[in-house]
């Protein structure tokens, strides 16, 4: 049945719809294999593999409606926790089309992050998660030659692995300089795979920095500097850029690329919105969701979509970093702060992203 050709599926269940009206065949379909829905998309964990201590990858199989990535692209997973309907945007680690169809990502623990958490710790083969079709222009031009430099830290190498897998599989790995920053050797995810292939790729140049390994090198010189780009990779200016990892070290890329005026040879890839410095003492105040009655205090750094959901509401969100607009709400009465610029916001009707703005004195909320 998964191997019908879409046209065949689309007229069976085009013929099938008059019948099973209200709902359609796709629901039915779910109760026997949510994979056959086409009013949905949906994953089946296939597997899990512990890449670190706090690193997991899972591979999934999605269904019908799911279309073939490039790598380098990512996808919205929901990921159900307590009866809460959460949603996080993560990077595609495997190549684009594998000859099992499915795909992996690989999720790092992050402390607090209780969807992290949940999808590293509790998350077993046989679950099915909802996932979005894959997303993003972080991906290498078809054009070649290509002369990358990856600069990635910590999970942020799970999109570059894409661009990697990909290549190598198609035997045709380009000249590439790769700077990864992790803690500890044993934080590397994927370590064994990339010492492989430097020992096999002479053109692939991996260098490969602990910021916290105790040894020779100062504290400064463990993370991104000028002197260091200069020595793992001395022709950094006649190579396009990819990076992908914490704020810290993507604002130290872009800084040191637009200083060399060469910003048009950077991409980036984020996985939060670079947020603005805020004074230590940015004030807070109290948050009251107008629908629901509830009331909760908080920072003034805390976003609103999380003020929500730690309050038990479930707002609608998706990118969880100021892009998709799913989580767009109405200020009823106060002020909030953009974290992305420390911009207050006072417009009393104004639709605000509840993912990037903080309350910035108490406020009301159409929650
Ligand atoms: S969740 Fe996408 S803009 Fe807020």
């Amino acid at each position: 049945m998964d191997t019908a050709p879409g046209w065949v599926w689309s007229r069976v269940t085009g013929l099938t719809d008059m019948f099973a009206t209200p709902l359609r065949t796709s629901h039915y379909l779910e109760l026997m294999n949510p994979l056959w829905t086409t009013h949905k998309l949906q994953a089946r964990v296939v597997s899990v593999w512990d890449e670190t201590a706090s690193a997991r990858t899972l591979t999934l199989r999605p269904g019908r409606k799911w279309r073939r990535h490039r790598a380098g692209q990512h996808v919205r997973v929901g990921v159900p926790i307590g009866g809460m309907h959460h949603t996080r945007t993560y990077s595609i680690s495997s190549a684009p089309g594998r000859d099992d169809e499915c795909i992996t990502i690989t999720v790092k623990a992050a402390p607090g992050g209780r969807v992290s958490q949940h999808l590293v710790r509790n998350v077993v083969p046989g679950d099915y998660l909802p996932l979005g079709l894959p997303q993003g222009d972080f991906v290498l031009p078809d054009a070649v030659p290509l002369r990358p430099l990856f600069i990635t830290a910590g999970s942020g190498i799970t999109p570059v692995m894409s661009m990697l897998r990909d290549h190598a599989a198609r035997g045709d790995l380009p000249s590439i300089v790769h700077l990864h920053y992790a803690p500890h050797p044993y934080d590397v995810i994927f370590a064994k795979e990339l010492a492989k292939l430097r020992d096999d790729h002479r053109r692939y140049r991996l260098r490969l920095v602990y910021t916290r390994e105790r040894g020779e090198r100062s504290p400064a010189e463990r993370h991104f500097t000028a002197a260091q780009l200069q020595e793992v990779c001395p022709d950094w200016r006649d190579r396009d850029v990819y990076a992908c990892g914490p704020q810290g070290l993507l604002a130290a890329v872009e800084a040191h690329w637009q200083g060399a005026d060469l910003s048009r040879r950077l991409h980036l890839e984020r996985f939060h919105a670079p947020w603005a410095d805020l004074p230590g003492d940015v004030p807070g105040g109290r948050v009251r969701f107008a629908r629901s009655g509830l009331e909760v205090e908080s920072d003034g750094r805390t976003n609103l979509l999380r003020v929500a959901e730690d309050a038990g509401l479930n707002p609608p969100h998706g990118c969880r970093m100021g892009i998709c607009h799913s989580c767009d709400a109405r200020l009823v009465s106060g002020c909030v702060r953009d974290l992305r610029s420390g911009a207050v916001v006072n417009e009393h009707g104004a639709t605000v992203q509840l993912c990037i703005n903080a309350a910035a004195g108490n406020l009301e909320l159409e929650l």
